[in-house]
């Protein structure tokens, strides 16, 4: 029997639970939100539609009771305050720490052997307050951003390349997941193995990489808050990759202890992902421009970190 909790029932934590439904990846999941009746209402309505599917997994709502977390093998936390037009995810973390650090605290209580999955924004700081606070193994705590940021990458990519397949398409980001920070990595594009760079021009290429860097905010302008289809899928997908012992090679936050010259930070790079969480962080040889971005990527990671003892 395989258990995922949900923390947070909004956007971006329903439409994970709902992913996880619609195809099946876990027999039961939980979602909690501190919201009265939110999770109730949503996995009802989720399990509703399970039932014109002919789904097996089983879905239940819950108001901030984590008793019924109790045993689960992945928890996800997607709780906190998302973007609005024109705000940085660096500037939720004041009222975003408080609640990723409580409920990390609660989930903790119920599930001590959990693989965590870390959504909330700023992510990456966020990551790395739960490897503070939690003493958990570092394979066990996983920030979901790359998987995101690659496949708006694929997608903006495959658009360039002649709105060919998008997964005959091979795209990886790495670094902070912001804005600035993120580091699509254009050398490596590819379209059926074959070097993107054959098919596009170089300011093409990187036309494509500042629309993948700007991603989440384009859509945070066109709907009014930060994005949820493809977030929630992305996060969904880490799951499975964990649940089902995939070994899987998606970028997330991982601890760094000196993988790519750098320490002490949760950041985004190569990972396999399997049963144990993060089974191994991949390490490649940058070339002197990416290992200056990555450099720079880190050092504004460590900024946001820095704000974490005055948000607390
Ligand atoms: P939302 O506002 O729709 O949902 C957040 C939910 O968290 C709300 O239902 C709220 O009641 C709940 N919540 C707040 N405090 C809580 C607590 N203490 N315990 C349980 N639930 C609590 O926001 P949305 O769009 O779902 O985004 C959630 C977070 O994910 C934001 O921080 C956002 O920036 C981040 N995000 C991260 C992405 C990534 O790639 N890492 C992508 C998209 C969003
Ligand atoms: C996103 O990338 C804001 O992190 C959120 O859509």
């Amino acid at each position: 029997m395989s258990k995922v909790t949900v923390v947070g029932a909004g956007n971006v934590g329903a439409t994970c639970a709902n992913v996880l439904v619609t195809t099946q990846v876990a027999d039961e999941v939980v979602l909690l939100d501190i919201k009265e009746g939110v999770s109730e209402g949503k996995a009802m309505d989720i399990m509703q539609t399970a039932n014109i599917l002919g789904l097996e997994t089983r879905l239940c709502g819950v108001t901030n009771d984590y008793t019924k977390t109790e045993g689960s093998d992945v928890v996800v936390i997607t709780s906190g305050i998302p973007r609005k037009p024109g705000m940085t995810r660096e500037e939720l973390i004041g009222v975003n720490a408080g609640i990723v650090k409580s409920v990390t605290e609660n989930v903790l209580k119920h599930s001590p052997n959990a693989v965590i999955v870390c959504v909330s924004n700023p992510m990456d700081t966020m990551t790395y307050l739960i490897h503070k606070i939690s003493g958990l193994p570092k394979n066990k705590i996983i920030g979901m951003g790359g998987a995101l940021d690659s496949a708006r990458f694929k997608y903006f990519l495959s658009h360039a390349l002649g709105d060919v397949n998008a997964k005959e398409v091979e795209g990886i980001v790495i670094g902070g997941h912001g804005d600035t920070t993120m580091i699509p990595l254009t050398r490596f594009a590819a379209y059926r193995g074959i070097p993107a760079s054959e098919f596009i021009s170089a300011e093409k290429l990187a036309a494509v990489a500042a629309d993948t860097m700007v991603g989440g905010a384009t859509l945070t302008k066109l709907l009014g808050t930060s994005a949820w289809y493809a977030p929630g899928a992305a996060t969904a997908q880490v799951v499975g990759a964990v649940l089902h012992n995939e070994k899987k090679l998606i970028p997330c936050s991982a601890l760094l202890e000196g993988e790519y010259g750098e320490s002490d930070l949760c950041i985004g790079v190569p990972c396999v992902l399997g049963k144990n969480g993060i089974e191994k962080i991949v390490e490649f040889k940058l070339n002197d421009e990416e290992k200056a971005l990555f450099h720079k990527s880190a050092e504004a990671v460590h900024k946001t970190n820095a704000a974490l003892a005055s948000a607390l």
